[in-house]
């Protein structure tokens, strides 16, 4: 859109024209319909408002450097979508589905892709959640699947692959051991706001949580996943209660395209002192290299057990930003999708 300057533009909701959605209704799905209407007309017994069956995905559409507007492994997203339904037994869209309703949306809301230069993306925020009329404990049998978008900027608004700083959250969890972390769902993501929000206003870019049971490994950050380097290898936890990250997945790929040695495993915090890098990874904005981690008993308190110092405050690693070029280049039409993880839209 002529005069807005999506560069300046930060993680965030901002309108644009139109939603897409489907209903499952008694296990059949209606024509997906393109509309304006934002305002969703719900039952208000609906499952969703009390016993939260609802899982959500997030994915970017990118203009390239070649004017080609271009999605980034969207079969990923769904079927991380269908995983996240089966987990909460409610039906799900089938991965053409999914698909087709994120092209119609991006379609619907052209004029809102940032052009390249902006280096800002248009979002798109896929949510399946359960509608039919409920009162006992029950999924749903009937869901709504919708994909919405927002022309979005880098997330803090910070500049890119500036470093930033953690602090791990010893007296609140995220995910339980044998619980739903590994899936994508709202309820996740409610249970672990007030520690984010705790950490935010400390200053801290970031939140890293433990593992339930020991308190003693890595699991993820709030919204990203975990990664480290070390002698060459890139490391990042293995748990089944850590969201499977599609760019996490997309890194270890080029990691080893790179010679690296990838290591999926348990991270003891202790190892944090002898890494040589560190970073958050996602969808919002690859990658955010991780300078500083302070160990607290207590978000609450004022007392830091220990401060772990990992490269350069001012610089993202070296290893981690040829990482972070490879994928924002496949992204971006400025290299060569060696692996077809880019789908290509055409206007309509
Ligand atoms: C808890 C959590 N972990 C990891 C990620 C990163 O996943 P992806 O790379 O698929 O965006 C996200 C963001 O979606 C997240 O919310």
């Amino acid at each position: 859109m002529a005069n807005i300057d999506y560069s300046k533009r930060s993680f965030n909701y901002y309108p644009t024209d139109a939603i897409v959605f489907t209903k499952c209704i008694d296990g059949v799905w209606t024509e997906p319909e393109v509309s304006d209407n934002f305002n969703l007309n719900l039952h208000c017994f609906a499952g969703v408002f009390h016993y939260a069956p609802s899982c959500f995905e997030g994915l970017k559409a990118y203009e390239g450097a070649d004017g080609k507007v271009r999605l980034f492994r969207p079969d990923e997203n769904a079927k991380r979508m269908i995983s996240s339904a089966r987990y909460l037994d409610m039906p799900a869209p089938t991965v053409e589905m999914f698909i087709d309703l994120c092209v119609r949306c991006v379609q619907a809301n052209w004029e809102h892709i940032p052009p390249y230069e902006s280096g800002a993306s248009l979002y798109l925020r896929p949510v399946l959640f359960g509608i039919n009329p409920q009162l006992g404990i029950k999924s749903a049998n009937d869901v709504m699947f919708a994909v919405m978008a927002s022309a979005v900027g880098t997330y803090s608004g910070a500049k890119s692959l500036m470093p930033g700083t953690a602090v791990i959250s010893r007296n609140y969890d995220r995910a339980a051991t044998f619980g739903s972390g590994g899936y994508k769902l709202g309820a996740n993501y409610a249970q672990s706001l007030h520690a984010y929000n705790l950490a935010h206003k400390l200053g801290y870019r970031e939140l890293l949580f433990l593992d339930t049971a020991t308190h003693t490994h890595i699991e993820e950050f709030g919204s990203s996943n975990f990664f480290a380097i070390k002698d060459n290898t890139y490391i990042t936890p293995d748990s089944p209660s850590v969201l499977p990250s599609i760019t996490n997945k997309s890194l270890r790929t080029v990691a080893e395209e790179f010679g690296l040695k990838v290591e999926r495993r348990k991270i003891f915090v202790e190892e944090l002192a002898g890494f040589e890098e560190v970073n958050s990874c996602g969808t919002a904005v690859v990658i955010t290299p991780i300078c500083s981690i302070d160990d607290k008993p207590t978000l609450e308190g004022t007392e830091v057990t220990r401060t772990y110092k990992i490269g350069d405050p001012e610089e993202c690693g070296p290893i981690s930003r040829k990482l972070y070029n490879r994928i924002v280049g496949i992204q971006k039409g400025l290299e060569e999708d060696t692996y077809h993880w880019c789908m290509f839209l055409d206007r309509k």
